[in-house]
This record gives C-alpha cells, sequence and structure tokens, in this order.
C-alpha cells in the first residue's frame, strides 16, 4: 500500500475470514481462514492513513487499530456489509481477502435439527460471489468505480487461475497463491504470493509475513 498525502480521501474496504452457512443454529459449513491475511492488510492500510473497514467473518482476531470493523456471518450477509461500505467515500478501493462459502444448504431450520429427521445428503445452492457482484454492480452503475483487488488461494497452476478470476472479476490485480507450498495459505503467519496484473505483468514475492505483504508497496 502506497502512503500518499491524499490517503484520508480514499476508502479501503477488506473482507477477512470465511463466511459460515448455516444448517441449523449448531452447525454450519465454512473453511479454514483464520482472517490473518485480511487483517494484516486493514492494519497496513489504516497505518497509511487510508480510511479502512475491515467486514470479517468469524474470526478470533481483535480489530486492527484506527479500522472501523463490521462483523458478518454468512456470504450474503458479507456482500450487504460490502455493498454498503462502498457506498461513500470519494475514492474507493475494494481488497477482497475473505474465503467466502461458495455454496450455502438450500433450507435453514431455526431450530436444532434432531439427526433422527435428518437426510445423509444436505441439498446446497450458489452463494453470491461478492467480488463479481461488486465488479457487475459498477458496470451497471450500482455502485461507484472501486479499485478492485482479489485472492487466489490455489492448488494448482496459480498464475493461470489468478489470470483468469483476474478477467473475469474486473480486477486492477489478483493476489494469487499455492496453499501448498510450505508456509503459504491458511492459517499460518507467511505466505508467498504472486500479484497478476489485468495487463499480464506478473510480480513475485519472496516468502514473507503477511504483515510484510500487506505493507509491501505495488
Ligand atoms: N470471492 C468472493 N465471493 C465468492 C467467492 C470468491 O468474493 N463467493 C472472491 C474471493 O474473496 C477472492 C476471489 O473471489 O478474492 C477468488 O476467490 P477463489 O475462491 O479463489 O475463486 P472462485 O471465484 O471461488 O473460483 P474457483 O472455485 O473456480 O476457484
Amino acid at each position: 500500500m502506497k502512503k500518499s498525502s491524499g490517503n484520508m480521501r480514499t476508502r479501503v474496504v477488506v473482507t477477512a475470514g470465511p463466511t459460515r452457512e448455516h444448517l441449523d443454529p449448531v452447525r454450519f459449513l465454512s473453511n479454514p481462514s483464520t482472517g490473518k491475511m485480511g487483517f494484516a492488510l486493514a492494519a497496513a492500510a489504516a497505518k497509511a492513513g487510508y480510511e479502512t473497514i475491515l467486514v470479517a467473518g468469524p474470526v478470533s482476531l481483535p480489530a486492527p487499530e484506527g479500522v472501523e470493523r463490521v462483523d458478518v456471518v454468512s456470504a450474503r450477509d458479507m456482500l450487504a456489509a460490502v455493498r454498503k461500505a462502498l457506498d461513500g467515500g470519494k475514492r474507493r478501493v475494494f481488497i477482497s481477502c475473505a474465503a467466502v462459502a461458495d455454496f450455502r444448504p438450500r433450507s435453514v431450520s431455526g431450530v436444532k435439527l434432531k439427526k433422527k429427521a435428518m437426510s445423509a445428503e444436505i441439498k446446497l445452492v450458489r452463494n453470491p460471489d461478492i467480488l463479481k457482484t461488486v465488479g457487475s454492480d459498477m458496470a451497471k452503475g450500482l455502485l461507484p468505480e472501486t479499485f478492485l483487488v482479489g485472492f487466489a488461494a490455489e492448488t494448482g497452476d496459480a498464475l493461470a487461475e489468478a489470470a483468469r478470476k483476474c478477467r473475469e472479476k474486473r480486477l486492477e490485480f489478483i493476489v494469487a497463491n499455492d496453499v501448498t507450498v510450505e508456509g503459504a495459505g491458511f492459517a499460518v503467519d507467511t505466505n508467498k504470493v504472486s500479484l497478476v496484473f489485468k495487463d499480464g505483468r506478473v510480480k513475485s514475492l519472496p516468502l514473507m509475513s503477511k504483515r510484510e505483504i500487506g505493507r509491501a508497496h505495488v
């Protein structure tokens, strides 16, 4: 994140952590994201003087200093909170770091389901793609112009997949990492990432702490 004199006029919205998709009050679908990368990015943005809103899924991290935190549970809650956070400010940056659950149970029970009454199969429906929705809201004039940044945690050809997502989600750049590399990905303090820009340029960073990556200049 570059420091410049006009930082206070720019709003940075970061999503972090997993989402939870409840089946009933005690059961949900989720993933192992701990929110460390997104929290590090929000901390770096606030420290650099940006107005920073952190939309966080259920994680056990304290809010970084100077950051406005909005806690959410599900992907649909996260989308609503992001749309609200982006609807204001002069210049906007959206960094989509959350590991959003792609599916949710088709029906949700308000009371704990008894296992005798449950089927071994759970019917799922697709969740909204938050980042893609923000891009299409922008294209339709429903949200103001925003600089979009994505993350891609991959286990295969990380750079090719990242380039596809960058194109499809109308991003300025995407931060790609191969989560099978030691010291990278979920629930660790370090990460090894490459930045894939919309014009095809790739900038690979060495293994660094998530804090250092949050502060890296691009
Ligand atoms: N993302 C999102 N909403 C979703 C899924 C993903 O906003 N429902 C965002 C993530 O925060 C990330 C980017 O999209 O910035 C890429 O996410 P990823 O899970 O790597 O990719 P998917 O689009 O889900 O694609 P695939 O399942 O094909 O890997």
